[in-house]
């Protein structure tokens, strides 16, 4: 099993680059189904979740073709068949993208189930919602979920709640369906923009992306073309809270500092100094304790879930008692327990963290229990006195591109080990 392991006490210095936005990469990927021409994806972050997707492309029959460790052409037009393979699916949330890119190419599509995750029930009804608007039907088949409609007509699809995926979702079955779609109560957050850029560039006809109302208009046909995708917001985030955390001073570059408002705010109440460039941020902190503050995460352009862990294992360093509210996933506080065991006082009651600041944090062997909790756990690995080992990193490798060596030009000592598992021990012996 690969661990990280952290040498905590070392003030970050220097300049990060951002990768590309993970939760944006994988939605314009699963677009490129759409696509009825070869494309080219540039800025694409090298992580897990990246190249689960090219196996699952692989595996349904399309060309993809690395160009360089973050451009990829692919040519869809040789997908065959509507059926995403089962096991490579279930390994990614995200996965449910094909259900909407595959309904609007073949007017069906067979997807596993998503099911449950790190982060609790992961329901999928507003998605298949917007799609029987639209004229499919759903049903379950081996554990798939099947949608097919005989023709995808245009109608008015109202979201009960803010969901990312569901939008995505929408959006992908209504680009090349008849006449006009209109999404409101949609998500605003920057990869969805990023998606309607991408296929707007392609020949689509998306408007009002990045507000509560979306209205597409249907076209036959979307050429190929060359897009980069966003800088990833919530990587930044977690290098500017890593900095702050470590009381050290880095420029963070290629970033969109609109998409860090939320962010940025947090920090600057915190007692975090941060500056804002073209497409820069330089974070900087100085010793001594935080100063405590409330969150209650928000769909954008308020405080991202996908922030949370990070900025709350800062405020186990504040003077005085926080509050942090997330509602959004049931269960989105598991790395508290990990976090206790490094000396923080965190409680959890329900969708509410009550933080009170301790003076230091201590190193602890701790484990990953999800990508953003990860990224939580290197956080407080930096900050601590002594060593930190995490365990279970792959959740961390799913979403944050070389972690390890990005933190270690900045000074961290961290490292990558091998360790082997207890049973891989059990055997040898
Ligand atoms: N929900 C339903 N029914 C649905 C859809 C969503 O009940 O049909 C619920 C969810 O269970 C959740 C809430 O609505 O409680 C919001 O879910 P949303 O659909 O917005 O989330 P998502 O699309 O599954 C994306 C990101 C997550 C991020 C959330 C919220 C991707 C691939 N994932 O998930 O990212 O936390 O939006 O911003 O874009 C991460 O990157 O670590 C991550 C978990």
């Amino acid at each position: 099993m690969e661990k990280i392991v952290i040498n905590g006490g070392h003030r970050l210095r220097g300049e990060v680059a951002i990768s590309g936005a993970k939760n944006a990469a994988v939605a314009l990927v699963a677009a490129t189904i759409l696509c009825d021409e070869p494309c080219v994806i540039e800025n694409l972050p090298e992580i897990s979740d990246i190249a689960i997707c090219l196996r699952i492309f692989k595996a349904m029959g399309a060309d993809v073709q690395i160009i360089n460790k973050h451009t990829i052409r692919f040519d869809t037009t040789r997908i065959r068949e509507p059926k995403v393979p089962y096991e490579l699916a279930r390994s990614m949330r995200a996965s449910s993208y094909f259900l909407g890119t595959l309904l609007g190419r073949f007017h069906e599509a067979y997807v596993p189930l998503p099911g449950g995750c790190d982060l609790g029930d992961r329901p999928i009804d507003q998605h298949l919602k917007a799609f029987s608007v639209l004229g499919a039907t759903d049903d379950i088949q081996n554990g798939c979920v099947h949608v097919k409609a005989d023709a995808l007509v245009g109608g008015q699809i109202f979201f009960d709640f803010n969901t990312v995926g569901g939008t995505m979702n929408a959006i992908f079955a209504a680009v090349k369906a008849q006449g006009l779609t209109i999404i409101e109560n949609a998500a605003k957050e920057p990869h969805i923009v990023d998606l309607a850029n991408f296929l707007n560039s392609m020949g689509a006809d998306i408007r009002g992306a990045g507000t509560d109302v979306i209205k597409i208009r249907g076209v036959e046909y979307l050429k190929g073309i060359t897009y980069a995708v966003i800088p990833d917001q919530i990587e930044a985030g977690t290098y500017m809270v890593a900095a702050a955390a470590s009381r050290g001073d880095v420029l963070i570059t290629n970033v969109i500092p609109k998409h860090l408002e939320s962010i940025t705010a947090k920090l600057r109440t915190i007692g975090v100094s941060v500056e804002e460039f073209d497409e820069s941020v330089r974070v900087c902190a100085t010793d001594g304790l935080f100063i405590k503050t409330n969150i209650k995460t928000m769909p954008h352009p308020g405080f991202p879930t996908d922030m949370q862990p990070q900025m709350s294992t800062l405020l186990t360093l504040a003077e005085g008692t926080s509050t942090v509210v997330d509602d959004i996933f049931d269960n989105r506080f598991r790395y508290a327990s990990e976090l206790r065991r490094m000396s923080a006082d965190i409680q959890v009651k329900g969708t509410v963290a009550t933080i009170t600041g301790v003076k230091r944090l201590t190193g602890a062997p701790v484990r990953a229990t999800d990508l953003r909790a990860g990224a939580a756990m290197v956080i407080a690995g930096l900050a601590a006195e002594g060593t930190t080992e995490i365990s279970d990193i792959y959740h961390i490798e799913r979403g944050y591109e070389g972690i390890v060596e990005k933190l270690s030009a900045l000074g961290a000592d961290i490292k990558k080990v091998y360790v082997p598992s207890d049973d891989e021990l059990a055997v040898s012996v």
